[in-house]
């Protein structure tokens, strides 16, 4: 095998022989010739004479070599006492099914269809059964409100929606059907139809003409072939936070999704086909659709399908218990979930009671991971801890530490090095590259290797703006940060107003925008301050109007409720307090900044274009009414 930098030297000096190589374990209807169009840049196209079908990639193939009797997902839910397990063979004749199912009810390939779902088998059958159509499905994160499904359900316009009766979280059961159907009242675009899983906690009420009950849906379906499409086809839109209340649609093609993805598996993830893998995210995020989803299948691994919590569904051997049960050899998940367990169980006296030596490797990533919680979970479980960086716009890591490639020295507090075909620069403000060590914006020359987002959905503009226009001949990550003398990268903030809490992404500007629609709220700034379990959590600064009678506190709650009702409870907003004014520039720039710093009790220093330094003292004054700034 080679080693890492003889394989990163290929894949930048010689994009093109690298990548079509890396093709070559993908089943093509047509296989490429040429490994990647240039002529539009920024819209790289990879693999454009390639055809190909992601679901007979993730399931098909698999069967037709022999597998039909393995293992493609085994579905565990501590939180309902469920278990199924799913062979590939099963698997295709699902997907084949609800790709007749929704041919009949009109969907063709190019077609839209939303999925809002909860962690069950049927969500994996249904984008799997999309890619098998060609359509493009888009998954919306279920502890999103009505609100937020509205827009993605405007954005994307499906034809069909998939969705369940209710979600279960510890202590309670989330509807899901009054949600989607109060979505679908306040979007613009209608779907013709919604298909509902029934689930044994709730049985949705049924809207006649539209809404059909999952299993009726299917009834006297044909089984359909998977659709050849072009590998620059979308196979999905995943809806991401960006610095406005407007999520962006990033796009991903069927040809460099496959390639990237499967090269991962073996050379970041160290797995073989018929290994069992685990990512403990949800299906909902970048992390799910990648590695619970695609990465997994279409490499012929088994992928566990976890609808539980780290903690608390029932306790926090959760996780060992599952490792033990299904054989895990990878666990991929976020910090956080290891933090909520150390802080559960210290000593790791769950741990004793499972043997957990079929597990080779833990993958963290979504957030940063702490030095603590790293050594903490090597301790545990005695095996590498890897701390890999990606985005939902890349669907890949950009830096890891390739486990199947070489073991590099890991370096506490880095997700280690380039992977493939990322050609990583440190810019200043000029875009001029840094030296090793030296603070800067993280920036990818272009182009990016295959799986990075092709387009924002609809809106190939913003596309550009936002993602190419600071640095000529560069992806913007935005995210800050430095490299070392030997290619470490550290991720250090973000530079925009997007935050991180429980590996989730969200946006402070769309925070303030839901707190703005409250009629006694004049002004307000949200903030992340860091948080020992979640990393990040949101709290808001409020002013309100001079005219406003009503009691502070009654203000505050219906605020965090409208935060919950509009955006969703996953944006995790519990604390808000009232400040006469907010600290700005003297051009009327929120010092956002600052206010973090000083709510963190970190060293900060005052800022030269503050309007009025004074408010600072108010600003800490206040913060520490509500613990924090060393309150
Ligand atoms: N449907 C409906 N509601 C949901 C939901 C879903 N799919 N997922 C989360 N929520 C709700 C939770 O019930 C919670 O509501 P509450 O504030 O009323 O209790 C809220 O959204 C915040 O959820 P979460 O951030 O998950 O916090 P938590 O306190 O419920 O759990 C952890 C804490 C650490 C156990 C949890 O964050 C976790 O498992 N993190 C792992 C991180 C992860 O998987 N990240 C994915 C990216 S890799
Ligand atoms: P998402 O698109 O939701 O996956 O969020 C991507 C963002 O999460 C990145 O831009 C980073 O800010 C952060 N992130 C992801 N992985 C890591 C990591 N390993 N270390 C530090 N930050 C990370």
């Amino acid at each position: 095998m080679q080693d890492y930098a003889a394989l990163y030297t290929q894949s930048v000096d010689d994009v093109d022989t690298f990548w079509l190589n890396a093709a070559q374990h993908i089943a093509w209807d047509t296989p490429p010739q040429t490994a990647l169009d240039r002529s539009d840049a920024p819209f790289y196209h990879w693999y454009p004479d390639g055809r190909l079908n992601t679901c007979f990639n993730a399931v098909d193939r698999h069967v037709l070599a022999g597998r039909g009797a393995q293992n493609a997902i085994i579905y565990d839910s501590p939180i309902t006492g469920a278990k199924r397990h799913i062979s590939f063979a099963e698997l295709q004749q699902q997907t084949a099914r609800f790709a007749g199912m929704l041919a009949r009810l009109g969907v063709q390939t190019g077609d839209r269809v939303i999925i809002y779902m909860p962690m069950i088998p049927e969500a994996v059958v249904a984008m799997l059964g999309c890619a098998r159509l060609g359509a493009v499905h888009s998954v919306v994160f279920g502890g999103f409100a009505a609100a937020e499904l509205a827009k993605r359900i405007d954005d994307a316009t499906p034809k069909v929606i998939i969705s369940a009766s209710c979600g279960h979280e510890p202590g309670r059961v989330v509807e899901y059907k009054p949600l989607l159907d109060a979505a679908i009242d306040q979007s613009i675009h209608k779907p013709d139809n919604c298909v509902i899983v029934q689930r044994d906690a709730v049985q949705a009420e049924l809207i006649e003409g539209r809404d059909l009950e999952w299993h009726q849906a299917h009834e006297g379906a044909a089984e359909m072939a998977p659709i050849s499409v072009h590998a620059n086809d979308p196979l999905y839109i995943l809806y991401t936070s960006g610095t406005t209340g407007q999520p962006k649609g990033v796009v991903r093609d069927n040809g460099g999704h496959a390639v990237a993805l499967h090269w991962s598996m073996r050379h970041i993830y160290d797995v073989e086909p018929g290994d069992v893998y685990w990512a403990a995210s949800d299906i909902g995020w970048v992390v799910g659709h990648s590695y619970i989803t695609y990465a997994p299948l279409i490499y012929g691994c088994t992928t566990i399908l976890f609808e539980g919590k780290p903690i608390g569904t029932p306790d926090a051997g959760v996780f060992w218990r599952v490792i033990a049960e299904h054989q895990v050899k990878v666990l991929f998940t976020a910090p956080t979930a290891f933090r909520a367990i150390k802080r559960a169980d210290p000593e790791g006296e769950f741990l004793k009671q499972h043997d957990t030596s079929c597990l080779k490797y833990l993958f963290l990533a979504g957030e940063r991971a702490d030095p603590d919680t790293i050594s903490w979970a090597e301790r545990q479980l005695g095996v590498p801890v890897i701390d890999h960086w990606w985005q939902t716009e890349t669907g890949w890591s950009i830096c890891a530490n390739p486990m199947g490639v070489e073991h590099l020295p890991v370096k506490l507090g880095s997700p280690s090095v380039a992977m493939p075909g990322y050609m990583i620069d440190i810019l200043d403000s000029q875009g001029n590259v840094l030296p090793a060590g030296e603070l800067g914006a993280i920036s990818i020359k272009l182009p990016l290797p295959p799986s990075c987002l092709v387009t924002i959905w609809g809106a190939d503009q913003a596309f550009i703006d936002k993602y190419f226009s600071s640095f000529p001949g560069y992806y913007e990550t935005g995210d800050a940060g430095y490299c070392d003398a030997d290619g470490y990268l550290y991720i250090m903030a973000r530079t925009d107003d997007v935050i991180n809490v429980a590996g989730h992404r969200l946006s402070t500007g769309q925070l303030e925008e839901v707190l703005s629609d409250h009629p006694d709220i004049a002004e307000c700034a949200v903030i992340g301050v860091a948080d020992q379990l979640k990393g990040q959590l949101p709290i808001g600064l409020i002013c309100l109007y001079p005219s406003s009678q009503r009691a502070g506190q009654d203000i505050i709650a219906e605020a965090i409720e409208l935060v919950r009702n509009r955006v969703g409870r996953v944006a995790a907003l519990n604390q808000l307090v009232i400040v006469d004014r907010l600290p700005k520039t003297r051009s009327g720039k929120v010092l956002r900044g600052t206010v973090a710093k000083i709510a963190d009790g970190t060293t900060w220093t005052m800022p030269a274009t503050i309007d009025d330094p004074v408010i600072l003292d108010e600003i800490t004054a206040a913060l520490k009414t509500i613990g924090y700034a060393g309150g």
